[in-house]
C-alpha cells in the first residue's frame, strides 16, 4: 500500500485496544520486554491483568493536555501505528513510595526491572537536560512512544508520526528529545536526529537523540 493511502488523525478512547495491540506486536521479543514480563510470573503483555493496567494508563494519557496521540489509519480507519508525544512536562505528581509504586505494578510485571528502568530513564533525562540546558529541556517536546504494526512497517508510517510532532515543535521553535530502541535509532538517524548518549537497558542499548529547532536566518 502506498503511503498516500494512509491518513493521520488524533486517537480517541475507542482506539485504546488497537494501541495496546500494536505496542504488544511491535515490541514482541525485545530483551527489555522479556525482562519486564519474565516466564516465572507466568504471564505477559496482553494478559487480562496487563491489558487492564495499560488501558487505564492510556485513558489517563488521552485526557492530559500535554500528551498527544497521533495515529496513522488505513482507508477502513484501522490503526496501523501511533505515537505518544509530550508537548510539555506532565503535571507534577506527588512522589510515591516504593511500596505505593509496587502496589500499582501489575502482577505480571517484574517490579525490580520496572524500578531499574524508571531510574535509568531518569538518569538519561538528566543527561539530556545537561545537553539542552534546563530551560530548553523544560520547553522541549518529548517522544514517549512510537510503534507501528509489524505487518505495516517500512511503509513510511513512522515518518508520518514523526512529522506530526516535528511540525508542531518547529512552530514553537522547540527542541525534541527521545530515548530510542536499536530499531528506532535507524529511523531517527535517517530523520537527522543527533545521538547524545547511550545506556545498556536490560541487554539492549538504548540511545538518546535530540533535534534542535532550525536556526532562523
Ligand atoms: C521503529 C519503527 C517505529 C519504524 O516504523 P516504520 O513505519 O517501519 O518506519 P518508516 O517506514 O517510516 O521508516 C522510515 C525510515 O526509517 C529507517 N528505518 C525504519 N525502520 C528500519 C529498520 N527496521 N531497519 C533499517 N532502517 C529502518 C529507514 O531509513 C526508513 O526509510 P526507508 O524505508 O525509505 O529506507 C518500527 O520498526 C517499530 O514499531 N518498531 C518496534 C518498536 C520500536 O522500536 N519503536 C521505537 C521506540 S523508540
Amino acid at each position: 500500500m502506498a503511503t498516500s493511502a494512509f491518513k493521520i488523525r488524533e486517537a480517541c478512547k475507542a482506539d485504546i485496544p488497537a494501541l495496546i495491540q500494536i505496542s504488544i506486536n511491535a515490541n514482541r521479543g525485545r530483551p527489555l520486554i522479556n525482562a519486564l514480563f519474565p516466564p516465572h510470573l507466568k504471564a505477559g503483555p496482553g494478559d487480562p491483568e496487563e491489558s487492564f493496567f495499560q488501558e487505564s494508563w492510556y485513558e489517563t494519557g488521552l485526557q492530559r493536555e500535554n500528551q498527544h496521540y497521533p495515529v496513522v489509519v488505513n482507508d477502513k480507519d484501522e490503526v496501523l501505528g501511533y505515537a505518544c508525544w509530550q508537548s510539555a512536562p506532565g503535571p507534577l505528581e506527588p512522589e510515591k513510595t516504593r511500596e505505593e509504586r509496587k502496589a500499582e505494578c501489575p502482577p505480571t510485571m517484574d517490579f525490580d526491572v520496572w524500578e531499574f528502568l524508571r531510574n535509568a530513564i531518569k538518569a538519561l533525562q538528566e543527561h539530556v537536560k545537561a545537553v539542552l540546558g534546563e530551560d530548553e529541556f523544560k520547553r522541549a517536546w518529548y517522544l514517549d512512544v512510537l510503534a507501528v504494526d509489524p505487518a505495516h512497517q517500512r511503509k513510511g508510517i513512522a515518518r508520518m508520526l514523526m512529522q506530526w510532532g516535528e511540525e508542531r515543535a518547529a512552530r514553537e521553535h522547540k527542541s525534541i528529545h527521545l530515548v530510542s530502541s536499536p530499531t528506532g535509532a535507524k529511523l531517527y538517524r535517517a530523520l537527522g536526529y543527533e545521538q547524545v548518549g547511550e545506556m545498556d537497558l536490560v541487554g539492549q542499548p538504548e540511545a538518546v537523540f535530540i533535534k534542535r529547532p532550525a536556526q532562523e536566518s
